[in-house]
């Protein structure tokens, strides 16, 4: 169930916002403490101007403390009075009262199970995640009427793996458990695949909590209320990760093909702690993006010649074996650039890559494979003749690697080289959109010019060769090449 949680400051607010989400939603949670203080002392009538508006969705009244990151900052007493009065006329329907782990006034149970509404027993850790939690948890889950709710901050991802684990050790347990925080998203998005009952979000155009997504996002691009054990499960690793497109190329994707899978991002600190997740939630394949495409070379059982060749992986994919590991940067970036020039290799061309970074070992790679001699340009020089000297023996043919500066000595090779130039530097990027890493070179129109930056799509350095006539690549084309090619290696695996 997706649980919209209202943060409306009126209450007509917050049924306008039931209202607007209501193909999305299963029920809602009334987060009272955040109502002007007016409004708090009307909340009785809330279920009734529900009815009036034909709403009828299981309701939770929650009226949190400042300690627990609510608003509340009145006596005890005073929220006792705001529950009773709630609970205390059946026919308010309420499905359940939020009442923490502390808090048990007495007579409240009582008055509850009497109006047929049930209590969520529940627990706020919004800072750190306690050692001790599964014994609290354990203590908490003494009464088996009341259902256990944890919302917890999850700072990393081994954390993110013990919420998983806690969620199995509570069994058939009525339960809402949620990690908060960047790292705990996929908790809320597996909420209800892991058992449980529902999962809390906020309304469109409300403020979203860090690691949560509004109603209609986990509905539509989560597939909330349709994932189930057997979906197949994708992510995308990285730190950060939550800004990246990946997730929209790719369920878009599965969509389309009406196949049951969901890719959402994983944000992840220590890749070890990720395969140990992955192994958990039974993941089938993940993209891997900065600053992780190194550190999980280890724990792949094979990979594709480029991962070896260029020390980077991308793509991680779950073999009966164990995990196979591919670089579709490679083939991203050549499938557009040999589309471009209307060839089926590079043999006989000469190329020059701006850059000697990590960007730039994958294109050198992929222009050597495909038969091109290659100069790479840096400024600083000794690491592009590094990287020229540890890709060498990937030349085929009588294709060659040569190495230079960016100052004008340097514009010789270039000149030599300049069938195809391949930007690959960080110059130019947002935010710093007017950088130009050759502002001396004239285009003459008849180079192909790629450009691996894809914010800006058009950086400046594309944008001059594009009015001198060159052919030109933007990076979000190889972006996407790169996505469809991770999207066919994920279908096969669902
Ligand atoms: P990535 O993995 O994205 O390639 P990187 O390994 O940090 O990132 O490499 C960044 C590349 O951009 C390098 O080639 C770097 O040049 P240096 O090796 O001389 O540092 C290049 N770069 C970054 N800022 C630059 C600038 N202002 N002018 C020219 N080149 C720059």
């Amino acid at each position: 169930m997706i649980c919209l949680s209202l943060a409306a400051p009126t209450l007509d607010e917050a049924v306008a916002d039931v209202r607007a989400n209501l193909p999305h939603i299963d029920a809602l949670e009334l987060r009272a403490d955040l109502l002007y203080p007016g409004e708090l002392a009307q909340i009785g009538t809330f279920p009734r101007r529900l009815a009036a508006a034909d709403i009828r969705l299981p309701m939770i009244l929650a009226i949190r403390r400042e300690r627990d990151g609510g608003r509340f900052s009145g006596a005890e007493a005073e929220r006792t009075a705001l529950f009773r009065s709630a609970v205390g006329n059946v026919a308010n329907g309420w499905f359940a009262i939020d009442l923490e782990e502390d808090f048990n006034p007495p007579g409240l149970r009582e008055a509850a199970a009497e109006a047929g509404t049930r209590v969520i027993r529940s627990l706020h850790l919004p800072d750190a995640f306690p050692d001790d939690l599964e014994e609290r948890l354990a203590r908490m889950a003494r009464a088996p009427s009341e259902i256990l709710s944890v919302a917890v901050k999850i700072n990393t991802t081994r954390e993110l793996l013990r919420l998983c684990r806690i969620q199995e050790l509570l069994g058939s347990r009525p339960r809402i458990i949620r990690g908060s925080g960047d790292y705990g998203f996929a908790s809320g998005v597996l909420a209800g695949r892991l058992g449980s009952m529902l999962t809390c979000c906020p309304a469109p155009g409300r403020p979203v909590p860090p690691g949560q997504v509004d109603a209609g996002t986990l509905d539509t691009l989560y597939r909330y209320r349709r994932l189930s054990a057997d979906t197949a499960l994708f992510c995308v690793i990285g730190n950060p990760v939550m800004h990246s497109r990946s997730p929209h190329y790719h369920n878009a994707r599965f969509r389309e093909d009406g196949l049951d899978a969901v890719y959402l991002p994983v944000q992840v600190d220590l890749v070890e702690d990720f395969f140990a997740l992955a192994d958990h939630l039974g993941i089938r394949g993940a993209s891997v993006t900065i600053p992780h495409k190194a550190a999980v070379i280890p724990y792949l059982a094979s990979s594709d010649e480029a991962v070896g060749r260029i020390g980077a992986c991308n793509t991680i994919l779950r073999h009966p074996g164990g995990w196979h590991g591919r670089n579709t940067d490679v083939p991203g970036f050549l499938g557009p650039l040999l589309a471009a020039t209307g060839r089926n290799d590079l043999e006989g061309s000469r190329a020059a890559v701006v850059g000697a970074g990590g960007a730039a070992r994958g294109v050198v790679f992929a222009l050597l494979s495909a038969g091109a001699s290659v100069c790479v340009l840096n400024r600083t020089e000794a690491r592009a003749r590094a990287l020229a000297e540890e890709l060498r023996s990937a030349c085929r043919g009588g294709a060659t690697i040569t190495a230079g500066g960016l100052d004008e000595s340097a514009m010789e090779l270039l000149e030599s080289h300049r069938e195809v130039i391949v930007q690959t530097t960080s110059v130019g990027m947002h935010p710093n959109e007017g950088g130009d890493p050759l502002p001396s070179y004239r285009f003459r129109g008849d180079e192909t010019v790629c450009d691996i930056i894809y914010t800006p799509e058009w950086t400046r350095f594309l944008g001059r060769a594009e009015a001198a006539g060159c052919r030109t690549l933007t990076g979000r084309a190889m972006f996407e090449e790169q996505a469809a090619e991770q999207y066919r290696e994920f279908r096969r695996l669902v």
